[in-house]
């Protein structure tokens, strides 16, 4: 079991850069199979997610290789097997519905089922690809999407904006046979960023990044590949911001899209922080002799509405703040499991389902804590750097699924912060090393 250890009471100074951003760069992982030419990605970072989808990758035939940041995607011909194990272990295997079903004629899917965050249907991503033309046959436990011949293009109009049924329906509808219209489509920035690797690809879409995209299809695979730097990572941007709006201190966030985390700027401001925004950088400071200010109601909602995945670092910043506050998370029924570590730490905070409720406290105290997800335990860490004594997070192996080195980054800003494994995981690896020696 991975664990972080963190003491709180330092400041935080210095410049940062976020990593490429998870959530265009596991798309863009499977994106790479609809292409006959080979494709690169530049400055991916080194996350659990990311070995899951290389793994996958592999399973289906294809050879990705890693070199440094970057990951080169030779033109393969995939098979449509997902396996079991790394279906489970990764949400974003789905993103290889519509990939392996344009190349190989038929994909099956174990089921990705519910998560910690709750239920994540993909009814819209199916839906979709039957209107498109696919035989869907949709089991118990798996998923069995075949095609005839060639999809077709459509007029599909999505229940509400996924963002993975977005990408499901675009990277289809590009090498479908005629035009499609998308209609209520997810309008994230990292959708317009898959959009621009496609266009780079052969592909011909307009509109993507906003409610409506419309393909050309393209009867079969795209015919080029490309060279594609991925957006900055505005969720990882958001959590440095956090970080020093509880901990105090001045950092620049530097080569990310501020604009792309807008949302969580404005808060920041309303509680209390100076942020000087530019185009591609942006600077937080809090004296931390000030106070941070609550009265927040902040309800999370689909781009360009408040991120559903900045909604426990707002509450991080909140819990010492003057006043009382709240968050709905309007997406996920159970984001905020990282309350039971807020209220370990000494924060009052009461989760309900979607609602979390916050009364700011003057001081927090370290304890142990679980990280219950990815964005809960980046959360409970930050939470840490203002808390007195020496914390730790356990189960700290879901934040590398989304931040390549957290701890290591704060610990750059001068934070009291590091990795390190549990006693049994290190009497693992002593056994282990006397086996083999
Ligand atoms: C993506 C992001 C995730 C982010 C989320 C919302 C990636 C890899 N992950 O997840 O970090 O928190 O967007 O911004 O990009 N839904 C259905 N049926 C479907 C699909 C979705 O009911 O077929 C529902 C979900 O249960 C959820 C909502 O739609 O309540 C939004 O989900 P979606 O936008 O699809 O999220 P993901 O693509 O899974």
């Amino acid at each position: 079991m991975e664990r972080i250890r963190i003491t709180g009471g330092r400041t935080l100074a210095g410049r940062v850069r976020p990593a490429a951003a998870k959530n265009s760069v596991l798309p863009l992982l499977a994106a790479g199979l609809l292409c006959e030419g080979p494709c690169v990605l530049r400055g991916v970072p080194d996350l659990a997610d990311v070995d899951a989808s290389l793994e996958l990758l592999r399973a289906v035939g294809a050879q990705p290789e890693r070199r440094g940041a970057d990951i080169l995607l030779p033109p393969s011909r995939p098979g449509g097997r997902i396996p079991t194990d790394i279906a489970g272990a990764m949400r974003a295997s789905v993103f290889y519905l519509a990939p392996l079903l344009t190349r190989a004629g038929q994909v099956e899917l174990p089921l990705p089922g519910g998560c910690r965050l709750g239920p994540r249907p993909i009814d819209i991503h199916l839906d979709g690809l039957a209107t498109l033309g696919a035989q869907v046959d949709a089991g118990a436990d798996r998923v069995t999407v075949r095609r005839a011949g060639l999809l077709q293009g459509a007029d599909y109009t999505l229940r509400l904006p996924s963002v993975g049924a977005t990408l499901t329906l675009l990277m289809a509808a590009c090498c479908a046979q005629g035009d499609t219209t998308l209609r209520g489509a997810a309008c994230e920035p990292e959708i317009a960023d898959v959009a621009v690797f496609l266009r780079k690809c052969g592909a011909r879409i307009e509109g993507a990044g906003t409610p409506v995209v419309r393909i050309r299809g393209m009867g079969g695979p795209l015919p080029g590949g490309a060279d594609h730097d991925p957006v900055p990572d505005r969720i990882a941007a958001a959590t440095y911001a956090a970080a020093v709006a509880v901990a105090g201190g001045q950092v620049t966030v530097e080569q990310c899209r501020p604009g792309h985390l807008a949302a969580f700027l404005r808060f920041l401001r309303a509680a209390g922080c100076e942020i000087a925004a530019g185009p591609t950088e942006f600077t937080v400071r809090r004296d931390p002799a000030s106070p941070l200010w609550g009265g927040a109601d902040l309800r999370t909602g689909a781009w360009p509405g408040f991120a559903t995945d900045t909604a426990p670092l707002a509450a991080a910043v909140l819990l010492r703040a003057r006043g009382d506050s709240r968050i709905h998370d309007a997406l996920f029924q159970n984001r905020f499991a990282c309350a039971r570590g807020f209220a370990a730490m000494g924060a009052r905070v009461r989760a309900d389902g979607r609602d979390l409720s916050i009364r700011g406290v003057q001081t927090l105290h370290a304890a142990t804590v679980t990280a219950p997800d990815l964005r809960g335990g980046a959360a409970l860490i930050i939470t840490a750097l203002a808390a007195r004594g020496t914390s730790v997070v356990q189960d700290a192996g879901h934040v590398r699924r989304g931040y390549q080195d957290l701890p290591g980054d704060l610990a750059a800003l001068g934070a009291r912060c590091a990795a390190g494994q549990t006693l049994s995981d290190v009497a693992k690896k002593n056994l282990l090393t006397v086996q083999m020696g």
